[in-house]
């Protein structure tokens, strides 16, 4: 770490904002938008694009950037606590954002049964960047939006520490998220990117220009989000903001479940196109992507942007079949 990124964040400074962040960082922004040549759509009319958050920064990929940067910029150094499964992308950023900007970080995560073992490498790369571990029962994980239970979790918390949501998805994360948008603004029709809280689909489509369309696929099972993604928007923008859908066929069953013909997919994909794609988010995307294009759902003419919001798991690879249950 370079001194100056140290003196960025000095706790309560209160001058830190996404610039210091982007100057302490250097994310690759606006991310990569690539052509690919697939069949599946050329044959159509489609044109197809890969919009490659992946490439923002080894650490904060993806998502995890817009979503991140804004609420770190408001914690301006201050210790944060936040939540996640076992397996949390979000927890893993937030743990590298913490290493790299020197600010305290805490992970509450999800299952007390968890504390007895030794750390998977997903946990043990979060502890490795200094981040401390809290281990919960999955009541307590559930009741974590409680005033009472928050206030227990805060207690043993350094003072002045900074809540952010599990998965990152607050107001703060979906304005961050307007950026994708406007990156996209006049180079695609439809806008497709996997949803788990919805976060970023809200903030993507109200970035958005007129006559552009942001298409979610929902990883998790139970058609909740809908109403989750216009609550999201309601808070972050005051009401609904831009044109959004989402298409609920292609969870497999669940968060972070799979099936036969998702990994034969993927990996035919990644053949095709040099790209190697997370199962549990950008897997399920694709899929959805091409079958929409094969049923018809896309005028010729039409071009298509993929949003890759992470790659496999540096850590871990592809974990498929893990399935804890909760998002980020
Ligand atoms: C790779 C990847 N894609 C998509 C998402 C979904 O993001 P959101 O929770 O904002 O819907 C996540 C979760 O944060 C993710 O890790």
């Amino acid at each position: 770490m370079t001194g100056s990124r140290r003196t960025l964040y000095e706790p309560h400074n209160g001058r830190v904002n996404v610039h210091d962040l982007a100057a302490a960082l250097e994310p690759r922004l606006p991310s990569p938008l690539r052509p690919a040549d697939d069949d599946r759509f050329s044959r159509r009319g489609l044109r197809l694009l890969l919009k490659r958050d992946d490439l923002i920064h080894p650490d904060l990929v993806g998502n995890k950037w817009r979503k991140l940067a804004p609420n770190l910029a408001g914690a301006a150094g201050r210790p944060v606590l936040t939540f996640g499964g076992a397996y949390s992308n979000h927890l893993r950023a937030t743990a590298a954002a913490g290493r790299l900007l020197g600010f305290p970080t805490i992970g509450v995560v999800r299952g007390d049964e968890l504390a007895g073992r030794p750390l998977n490498a997903s946990l043990a790369r979060c502890a490795a960047d200094g981040m401390r571990l809290v281990f919960v029962d999955r009541a307590t994980y559930r009741a974590k939006g409680d005033p009472e239970v928050l206030a227990g979790l805060l207690r043993d918390a350094p003072e002045g520490t900074v809540v952010v949501p599990e998965g990152g998805s607050n107001e703060a994360a979906v304005r961050g998220c307007t950026a994708l948008g406007r990156e996209l603004r006049g180079r695609a029709d439809v806008v497709a990117v996997a949803c788990g809280t919805g976060g970023t689909l809200a903030g993507l489509a109200a970035g958005l220009g007129p006559g552009q369309r942001a298409l979610g696929i929902p990883v998790l099972k139970g058609g909740f989000l809908e109403g989750e993604i216009r609550a999201l928007q309601e808070r972050a923008f005051g009401g609904r903001a831009g044109e959004w859908g989402l298409d609920d066929r292609f969870h497999f069953g669940g968060y972070a479940r799979g099936a036969p013909g998702l990994t034969a997919f993927a990996e035919d994909f990644e053949a095709r196109h040099g790209l190697a794609v997370e199962r549990v988010y950008v897997a399920k995307m694709l899929y959805a992507l091409v079958t929409q294009a094969e049923e018809g759902a896309f005028a010729p003419g039409t071009t298509v942007a993929a949003v890759v919001t992470g790659g496999p798991d540096p850590v871990d690879g592809n974990k498929e079949g893990v399935a804890d249950g909760s998002t980020g």
